[in-house]
């Protein structure tokens, strides 16, 4: 079985190691953790890294620690620092978004998982996962949470070959924790066949809650531009079994019909090695457009009137906060102690960008 496997560039092998506060190493945490430092932990690598991870930011000061061992709360804290914008947040338009909503624009990690024959250590098995199906994904898709809360998600297609029974689909999407543990979910989309495929196909879209790496907005018009969301996603599959590397795209389409995932195509020549074949580590290759889920995935319109004045009071407030700056500017250039102040401007422009109304209570002070 030697022909089968290929060294890995040795960058590629493993998550874990390469700093210290990798909470969990590992093929997860490639999307969460890695996701956070971005650069070389990113996959693939270079991908932006969290603004924050340049303040000396750890994952700690954002999620608990639970228990010590390094365990952390998946849940994360803004307002230790941000207290200005979660006050300004709490009274917006976009109250019921996560912050990562919209602060969050890129993704990395799986965009492709296929389990077929293949080799776990040194032994034959029929489901080995073939996950080293790497490439960014942008920008996230929005779906509203458990409890109605519209947070980013990565969605790709999954599948499970050699499967006896048949299993139906189900309607629109199935959260693993209703409760609320975690906000991840899934489509399950039934199982599948093809002539001289290998028994039936589970087919699944995985749609995972995404946090990191947390960085300048999107702006107004990628979220309201249509209420029909689409993001591209670009791969790069290099296992060290089943092909030799090659390149793929496809897309992830979000619209009141449901969840698409379409498109989906190689777009370099695929070499399979010796032993395998194109249905062990590309299924989807041979099971066509079954990508899709029903439900409403759009993005509500908004009333355009009430669109076009929240951005005309933003750009009001801004622009009277440069003036107040330039009057702060002036006094600092004298050495007038102006240090409460200039933090005040701070709070008031980092609250306007949320919710102008908001910044204008604290104008009083400053003028
Ligand atoms: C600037 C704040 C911040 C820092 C620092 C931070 N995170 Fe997060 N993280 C978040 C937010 C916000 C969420 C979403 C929380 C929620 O569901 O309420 C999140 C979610 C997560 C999740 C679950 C969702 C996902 O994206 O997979 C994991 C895992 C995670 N973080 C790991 C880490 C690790 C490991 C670190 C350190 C390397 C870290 N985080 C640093 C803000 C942060
Ligand atoms: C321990 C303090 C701390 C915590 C906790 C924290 N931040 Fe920050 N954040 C900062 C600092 C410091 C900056 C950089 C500000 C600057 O450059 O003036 C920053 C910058 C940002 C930016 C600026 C992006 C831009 O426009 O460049 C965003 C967005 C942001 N934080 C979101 C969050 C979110 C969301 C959370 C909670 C999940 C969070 N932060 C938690 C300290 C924190
Ligand atoms: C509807 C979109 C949206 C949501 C939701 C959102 N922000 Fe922002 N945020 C913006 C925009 C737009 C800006 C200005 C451009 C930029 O710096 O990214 C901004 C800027 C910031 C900044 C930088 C402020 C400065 O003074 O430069 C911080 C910090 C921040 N946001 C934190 C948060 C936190 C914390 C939350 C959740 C409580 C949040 N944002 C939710 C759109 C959003
Ligand atoms: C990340 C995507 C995203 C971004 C960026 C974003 N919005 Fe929204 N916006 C939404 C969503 C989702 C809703 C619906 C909120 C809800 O269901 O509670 C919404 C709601 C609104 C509403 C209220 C809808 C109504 O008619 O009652 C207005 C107005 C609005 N947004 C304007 C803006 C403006 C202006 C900006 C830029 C400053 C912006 N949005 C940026 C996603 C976004």
């Amino acid at each position: 079985m030697h022909a089968f496997t290929r060294t890995p560039p040795s960058a590629n092998c493993s998550g874990g190691g390469r700093s210290t506060f990798v909470c969990h190493a590992g093929t997860m945490e490639r999307r969460r953790g890695d996701s956070y430092l971005g650069k070389d932990f990113s996959e693939p690598p270079g991908l932006p890294e969290d603004v924050h991870v340049a303040k000396k930011i750890e994952c700690v000061d954002c999620h608990q620690s639970v228990g010590g061992m390094g365990h952390i709360e998946r849940k994360a804290t803004c307002q230790d620092c941000h207290i200005e914008v979660e006050e300004a947040m709490a009274k917006s338009v976009h109250k019921n978004l996560a912050c990562e909503a919209c602060h969050v624009k890129i993704l990395g990690g799986y965009e492709m998982t296929s389990w077929g024959p293949g080799m776990i250590e040194s032994k034959p098995n029929p489901f080995k996962k073939y996950s080293l199906y790497y490439g960014p994904q942008e920008p996230p898709i929005l779906i509203k949470d458990q409890t109605g809360r519209w947070m980013p998600v990565k969605i790709w297609p999954n599948t499970a070959g050699g499967i006896k029974e048949t299993v139906m689909p189900k309607p629109g999407l199935i959260f693993r924790w209703p409760k609320g543990e975690t906000h991840d979910a899934y489509a399950q989309l039934g199982t599948f066949n093809f002539p001289g495929g290998n028994n039936n196909y589970l087919a699944w879209l995985q749609v995972e809650q995404v946090a990191h790496p947390l960085g300048k907005s999107r702006t107004c018009g990628s979220c309201h531009d249509s209420p029909t969301q689409v993001a591209r996603a670009t791969w790069h599959y290099f296992d060290n079994q089943g092909a030799e590397p090659f390149d793929g795209s496809q897309k992830v389409v979000a619209d009141k019909n449901g969840l698409h995932v379409k498109d989906i195509m190689a777009t370099s020549k695929i070499v399979p090695m010796p032993e395998a074949k194109t249905e062990y580590f590309a299924a989807w290759l041979r099971l066509g457009d079954i990508w899709k889920t029903s439900g409403d995935f759009s993005i509500p319109k908004s009333d355009p009137a009430k669109y076009r004045s929240l951005e005309a009071d933003i750009r009001k407030v801004l622009a009277q906060l440069d003036i107040i700056d330039k009057k702060l500017k002036t006094s600092e250039a004298r050495g007038e102690d102006v240090k409460k102040l200039r933090r005040r401007w701070k709070e008031a422009r980092a609250a306007a960008m949320h919710e102008p109304g908001s910044a204008l209570r604290l104008f009083d002070e400053l003028r």
